[in-house]
């Protein structure tokens, strides 16, 4: 359950530069799921990034409807209203796993010249080619400084936001995109030995007790089309390595050698373990699966964390990186971009003044399922779960992803998300193979 105590804020306005804070106690007293730690509820820094008049409105998009997600947004929504009580929030979220109608209703908006006051990004090809590229982002160097920024955000993170030395996206968090989350019911019940480090080879011989025993050992919900995405580029990694995974994208590793065939193949082979509705369900709906323990193991991003949190549910969970990738974390950033011409100025710094403090950022990441974006926010109210991401974090090697906007331009992506979903059907590993190098000499 969740509970709330309301909350007592105080000011004291200095003058920095041309910047103005208030130092606000902030008392969230805020509790996450029973099983989780509560994040610490001390007196915290928020920067007043814009002292003007707050505008009576703010507009927020982005596509966080889904368990955990959203109730992370509300976190983000809860701060910003502790500051300035008295301004409306406008969720203009688009459902859709991974911004899949999101992405194309913003697009639709900004062309329009009808941007919201911000917009969730990830960081890379897709902050660069779809809204900093065509003018739609305002560069927010002076925002980002002001925050101190460089001395608190990874640089692998930070140059992930910069384009021609100006930054574009305030980092919110981070989230480990290669996870595989199991019942652990599930494996007990079979005689499975879950270890923290699984092979693929391990796996698929758990995968051939369960469907012995007529459980699908992959939960996936190919209805959100990055699902499957996220499933290929897991083994894709794996197969690959992390230096000639990130040599995909900058033309040092062939797409038609030997191992990527090895990683269709292997993908392939997951697809033989899956669940029968896997085309009508969602990631969450796949997620659901493993949490009800009617299919072992889901392949998925740690949002997914996140919706077993909402569902109070994390009890029955155990995690490890994807089978395979052991040191190699895909690191899927997300963050809030301040638009040209943003309708609701004063409010629009103020709400990236918010989402890039450490303060906001300690209470989001639970909910959300990912770690802060800050290296000085608390953790202390990670679960056990975070704590390990953290670490992964902190140890791995950190590796783009293509179906979360990094990795790939929003055109490649694309063109792999189709191959990938026709893959599905005719399970065609050298049409696939083809349509990789295709989508690959494309881009260049
Ligand atoms: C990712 C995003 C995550 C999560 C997920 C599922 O692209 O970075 O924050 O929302 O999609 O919708």
């Amino acid at each position: 359950m969740r509970t709330f105590r309301s909350r007592k804020i105080t000011r004291r306005q200095f003058a920095a530069g041309s910047a103005v804070f208030a130092t606000v106690a902030v008392m969230p007293g805020i509790r996450v799921a029973a099983q989780d730690a509560t994040p610490a509820a001390s007196p915290a820094t928020i920067a007043v990034l814009n002292d003007g008049a707050p505008e009576s409105d703010l507009e927020i998009f982005s596509w966080w409807t889904g368990p955990g997600e959203h109730d992370g947004l509300v976190k983000l929504y809860e701060a910003f209203n502790g500051l300035f009580p008295d301004v409306k929030i406008t969720d203009a979220a688009v459902a859709g796993g991974a911004g899949s109608n999101a992405k194309a209703a913003l697009s639709t908006r900004l062309e329009g010249g009808d941007p919201p006051d911000s917009w969730q990004s990830h960081a890379g090809k897709e902050l660069q080619d779809l809204y900093q590229g065509p003018g739609y982002a305002e560069a927010l160097t002076d925002i980002w400084n002001t925050m101190g920024l460089d001395d608190v955000i990874p640089q692998g993170l930070n140059d992930q936001v910069t384009v021609d030395g100006e930054k574009y996206l305030i980092p919110v968090g981070v989230h480990m995109g290669n996870v595989l989350f199991a019942n652990k019911q599930v494996a007990t019940d079979n005689g499975l030995e879950w270890t923290d480090t699984i092979t693929s080879d391990d796996f698929f011989a758990m995968a051939d007790t369960l469907k012995e025993a007529g459980i699908p050992a992959i939960a996936l919900g190919s209805k959100d089309s990055f699902a499957s995405v996220q499933l290929f580029e897991n083994t894709l990694m794996s197969q690959l390595g992390g230096d000639a995974y990130t040599g995909l994208w900058d033309g040092s590793t062939d797409w038609a050698s030997d191992d990527v065939t090895t990683a269709i193949e292997t993908f392939g082979k997951y697809l033989d373990y899956v669940n029968d509705d896997h085309a009508s369900l969602t990631w969450d709906g796949a997620m659901d699966l493993v949490l009800a323990g009617t299919a072992f193991a889901t392949s998925m991003g740690d949002w997914a964390y996140g919706a077993a949190v909402a569902k109070e549910s994390t009890d029955v969970l155990a995690w490890a990186a994807h089978p395979g990738s052991d040191g190699l974390y895909v690191s899927v950033m997300d963050g809030f971009t301040l638009p040209k011409d943003a309708p609701h100025p004063v409010n629009a710094e103020n709400w990236l003044g918010v989402v890039g403090s450490a303060e906001a950022q300690a209470t989001f990441a639970p909910y959300k399922g990912c770690i802060p974006a800050r290296t000085d926010a608390d953790t202390s109210g990670l679960s056990d779960y975070g704590q390990w991401s953290a670490s992964q974090f902190g140890s791995a090697q950190v590796v783009a992803s293509i179906a979360h906007g990094a990795a790939a331009s929003p055109q490649q992506a694309l063109d792999i998300t189709d191959a990938i979903t026709s893959f599905l059907v005719d399970k065609d590993v050298a049409a696939l193979q083809d349509a990789l190098n295709m989508a690959a000499q494309d881009a260049q």
